[in-house]
């Protein structure tokens, strides 16, 4: 198997994290005898300090090049002042936009050795499994008019969705629900906003065509309760763009942290890859990033890009084992046993890699 992967490392933890992960893949292809080649490029706060664009057309045509994008993050404190299309984060939103994927797959997994490292009790994130179809393309994020007019102190963003964005979406949260526990919720603000009442009209008739499949709908500020007092209750939650990113940061409490998450964007030229967690700029260059999250969005890329399942579930098993055997890093450290300490980005690398050795 032959993989030509862009590696986007981008800002703070992004680096260090990206690092772990591509190791991770390269032990696989040795393992497997796969050839698995990475091209690496600049992207955010990095690329706007070498070269002054947040996505450097060199990187873009690269990754389009590619036969899937691992993007670290972006986001460097530096920047804060800059307006949003001068951001590291525009970087991200171009390259999103170039690469077309619009369906954002973000699992949040309760591990059973992580049961005391979320704030919630374990007989409440027992057994859960959510996987977020967060639409990625559309919504707040790239609807026009959009600007803040500094004279009037006014200032606008638009929430748009046609007909089309939702039905391509939705299909691929009930194609992928079907293969799960036949269940998709749809999350939107139908009580109030117009653009969700459409969202929701729509998802409802998609579901017609999976009559296996259970289809509920949910409203996003309720939806945020339901999902921390009965997770369990979930199987795909499908929606729109922001509600998307900030009900998946909020599952990060299922599974003990943000730094657990990874996520696939599938539906494009090229899939792109990415934990859901930021750059971390508080513990950035500190060794203390987690870099489970970045290792599960490579066992993702080997699922979704690579066609190799086993080698994917090789790479999920090993992260278990390594939980399994009370290694923590010190975001998932609440409820490790009084003597032992946290290990750091690099070390939790390692077990991981030790472990997939042994399992392959
Ligand atoms: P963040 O996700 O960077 O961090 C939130 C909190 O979670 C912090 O306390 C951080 O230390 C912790 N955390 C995150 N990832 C972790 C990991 N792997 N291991 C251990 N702890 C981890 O969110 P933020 O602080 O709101 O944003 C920081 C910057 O990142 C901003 O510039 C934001 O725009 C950017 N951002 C980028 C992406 C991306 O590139 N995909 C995603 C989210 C935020
Ligand atoms: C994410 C991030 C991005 C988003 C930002 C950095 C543009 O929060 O990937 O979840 O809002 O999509
Ligand atoms: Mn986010």
């Amino acid at each position: 198997m032959r993989l030509k992967i862009a590696v986007l490392a981008g800002d703070g933890i992004g680096p260090e994290v990206t690092h772990q992960a591509t190791n991770i893949l390269r032990a696989v292809a040795e393992l497997g005898g796969h050839e698995f080649t990475f091209v690496e490029g600049l992207i955010g706060g990095i690329a706007i300090t070498e070269t002054g664009s947040p996505l450097p057309t060199a990187t873009l045509d690269a990754a389009l090049e590619c036969d899937a994008v691992l993007l670290g993050a972006v986001g460097d404190n530096k920047f804060n002042a800059l307006p949003p299309d001068k951001r590291p984060e525009a970087g991200l939103l171009q390259i999103r936009q170039a690469l077309g994927g619009f369906a954002n797959l973000r699992p949040s997994i309760a591990y059973t050795a992580l049961s005391e490292s979320s704030p919630l009790r374990p007989e409440v994130t027992k057994d859960v499994d959510i996987l977020f179809v967060r639409e990625l393309l559309g919504g707040l994020y790239f609807g026009a008019p959009r600007w803040w007019d500094r004279e009037s102190n006014e200032a606008i963003n638009t929430m748009r969705y046609t007909r089309d964005e939702i039905v391509r979406v939705a299909r691929v949260a009930f194609e992928l629900a079907s293969k799960r526990r036949q269940k998709v919720t749809s999350v939107d603000k139908a009580n109030v906003l117009e653009v969700s009442q459409l969202w929701r009209a729509t998802v409802t008739e998609v579901s017609k065509d999976y009559p296996s499949v259970t289809l509920e709908h949910q409203l996003v500020d309720s939806m945020a309760m339901h999902i921390m007092n009965i997770p369990r209750n979930f199987d795909v939650v499908l929606t729109e763009n922001l509600f998307g990113d900030i009900l998946s940061d909020e599952a990060g409490v299922i599974t003990g942290s943000l730094g657990m998450l990874p996520s696939a964007t599938i539906g494009g030229a090229v899939n792109l890859y990415e934990p859901v967690h930021g750059s971390a700029p508080d513990i950035a260059g500190t060794g203390k990033a987690n870099p489970l999250g970045a290792i599960l969005t490579a066992a993702m890329i080997l699922r979704h890009s690579a066609n190799l399942e086993q080698d994917a579930r090789a790479v999920e098993l090993a992260v278990n084992k390594v939980l399994d055997a009370g290694y923590r890093t010190a975001d998932i450290a609440r409820g490790q046993q009084p003597g032992q300490t946290p290990v750091s980005t690099e070390e939790m690398g390692k077990l991981v890699h030790q472990a997939l050795a042994e399992s392959i």
